[in-house]
């Protein structure tokens, strides 16, 4: 019976202190949300399919469980209360013009990937205020953010407030169509800058190319983080009147968040956007270390009441009590809070980058002991610290924040899919991904027929074969000398890197395709990438300069 006794993936029991802890951060929030006048709201745990569709722009729907029931409706588990909220509120209270202030507390269900140690089902608190479209009103909704995180900690936290009108003017004033804004948004989202910027070099849509000043232009977006000062500097990039009107909000706002001395734990960040697309206006996340995301998220959706009949702008946020709770479970820790630690792929890429590191001034004379085992270095003077890992482990611990920075190949940071910003193009570790195979199974990549591949990235390979050429193949992990594959007879092809080509020559094999190039890349913590910002910023200007 031991089977019984384990939950699924994703999912844990909570009990003794932690859940003590739990349950008496939830009831400070809560009773700093009732006293500032929020009433509360219940909604159900699962709602209608349709409430969470493209249409309204929440969670993709592939991370959504959803079911049909004994009717034969398609039901979804709730990953976002927003939608619902918005649905409560025209139903119950359309005629409705005052302000509404709800409050709400549940738990929300998300497929992540597997082992990537992310919960799928979390608890979330948060409030919206429907009916108000004032400046007031969003400082309001920011210092409720503030106070909630507060009333449970004296733990630094950082609250990062961004506009999505900047970016939707700056895109409108370069001419970039829906389908451009949209994809670049993603990019920008994830501060994917080095895509962003090959993006715009090479593939963005015939009809809305690009001057070169122009990309220049919309890449300085990259930089506009920091204190209240990056809203001047964001102004003088502008020329359109969407983009000023978003930075003149945003200093209102400031101006208002400053009187009430909150100004020190304030930052912007205008490449900040949000992946949920019913957003319209300021959004806004709260940062702790601890932990590798977020504590708090939300933002103003002025259009999305509309959807349900009811036109009213609305501002909410949710704080993820999960996170909080681990955030505040991991004291504060010299090491981890004024150190920048750096995750490096074992061999080469790491002697690279540490060639690197030293010209820009931040040098550790252990690690280039080659006779030690020691795997994690330290220099107290500079506070640095950094580890040699495993190249697929690196983008696992920057995700997870036990590393602020990591330098890794582009490859493994498509096949680890994890949620890290990929910030700059290091320009050494080039190489290409590649088919290859003896010369005759080149034929067999004409045909859609079923070939079989070995490779050690299964996801790039399926990426390639599924949705870019359309052929049905039979994947077989191998974990090293993948040209084995078709030299025993295990495979038809192979998917691998290729540098020098001397393995492939040796070897009597051919490249037979080319999937895409690749290269170093430096990867950062989103949360590191607020509490760090100066430091780590400032190596990426420092490392741009170099290269
Ligand atoms: C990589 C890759 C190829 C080889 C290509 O293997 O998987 O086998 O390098 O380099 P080349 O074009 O310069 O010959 P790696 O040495 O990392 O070891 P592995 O085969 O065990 O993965």
């Amino acid at each position: 019976m031991t089977d019984l006794l384990h939950t699924p993936e994703g999912v844990r029991d909570i009990y003794n202190g932690e859940y003590e802890q739990k349950l008496s951060i939830e009831s400070s929030i809560h009773s700093v949300f009732k006293s500032a006048g929020y009433r509360d709201i219940q909604t159900p745990t699962f709602e209608y399919f349709n409430l969470f569709s493209s249409d309204i722009g929440t969670t993709p729907s592939k991370d959504l469980y959803r079911f049909t029931d004994r009717d034969g409706e398609t039901v979804v588990l709730r990953s976002d209360f927003t939608p619902s909220i918005a649905r409560c509120a025209a139903k119950y209270f359309m005629e409705d013009k005052d302000t509404l202030r709800f409050t709400y507390k549940g738990n929300t269900f998300s497929q992540t990937t597997e082992l990537q140690g992310k919960l799928r089902e979390t608890t979330q608190m948060g409030v919206d205020m429907i009916g108000d479209g004032s400046v007031e009103a969003d400082v309001e909704v920011i210092r409720l953010a503030y106070d909630a995180i507060k009333s449970v900690s004296d733990k630094k936290f950082v609250i990062s407030i961004s506009h999505i009108d900047y970016f939707k003017g700056l895109s409108e004033e370069l001419g970039l169509n829906n389908e451009a804004e949209l994809r670049l948004r993603d990019l920008v989202t994830n501060k994917n800058f080095v895509a962003a910027r090959q993006y715009l070099l090479n593939d963005l849509p015939k009809d809305c190319r690009l001057s070169a000043d122009q990309i220049e232009q919309i890449m300085r977006i990259e930089n506009l983080a920091g204190d209240v000062s990056v809203l001047n500097e964001a102004e003088q990039i502008v020329n359109n009147s969407t983009s000023k009107a978003a930075i003149d909000r945003l200093r209102r706002i400031h101006t208002s968040l400053d009187k009430l001395g909150l100004a020190d734990c304030i930052a912007y960040d205008l490449s900040m956007l949000n992946k949920y697309s019913y957003y319209t206006g300021v959004i806004f996340k709260a940062y702790m270390s601890g932990v590798g995301e977020c504590i708090a998220k939300g933002g103003r959706y002025d259009n999305l009441l509309r959807e349900f009949g009811k036109d009213a702008p609305a501002i909410g946020f949710v704080i993820v009590i999960d996170d909080l709770l681990q955030a505040l479970r991991t004291p504060a820790d010299d090491k981890t809070d004024n150190y920048l630690t750096f995750a490096l792929t074992k061999g080469r890429l790491a002697d690279k980058t540490l060639d690197l590191l030293e010209k820009i001034g931040f040098s550790c004379e252990e690690v280039k002991d080659k006779d030690t085992r020691k795997l994690i270095f330290v220099n107290d003077e500079l506070k640095l610290r950094f580890f040699l890992a495993k190249g697929p482990d690196v983008p696992t611990y920057v995700e997870s924040g036990v590393a602020d920075i990591g330098v890794v190949g582009k490859d493994t940071i498509i096949e680890e899919n994890r949620r890290v910003y990929e910030v700059l193009d290091l320009g050494f570790g080039k190489c290409r991904m590649c088919v290859c195979g003896p010369k005759e199974a080149g034929e067999l990549l004409h045909h859609h027929e079923k070939i079989r591949v070995c490779t050690k990235y299964p996801t790039i390979a399926k990426d390639y074969f599924y949705n870019k050429k359309h052929q049905t193949v039979e994947l077989i992990k191998l974990n090293g000398s993948v040209e084995l594959g078709p030299i025993v007879g295990l495979s038809d092809v192979i998917v691998d890197i290729v540098e020098t080509g001397s393995t492939l020559r040796e070897n009597g094999l051919d490249i037979l395709e080319e999937i895409c190039p690749l290269s170093a890349r430096m990867i950062v913590n989103q949360v590191s990438m607020q509490l760090k910002s100066d430091r780590i910023r400032s190596i990426i200007t420092k490392i741009k300069e170099l290269i």
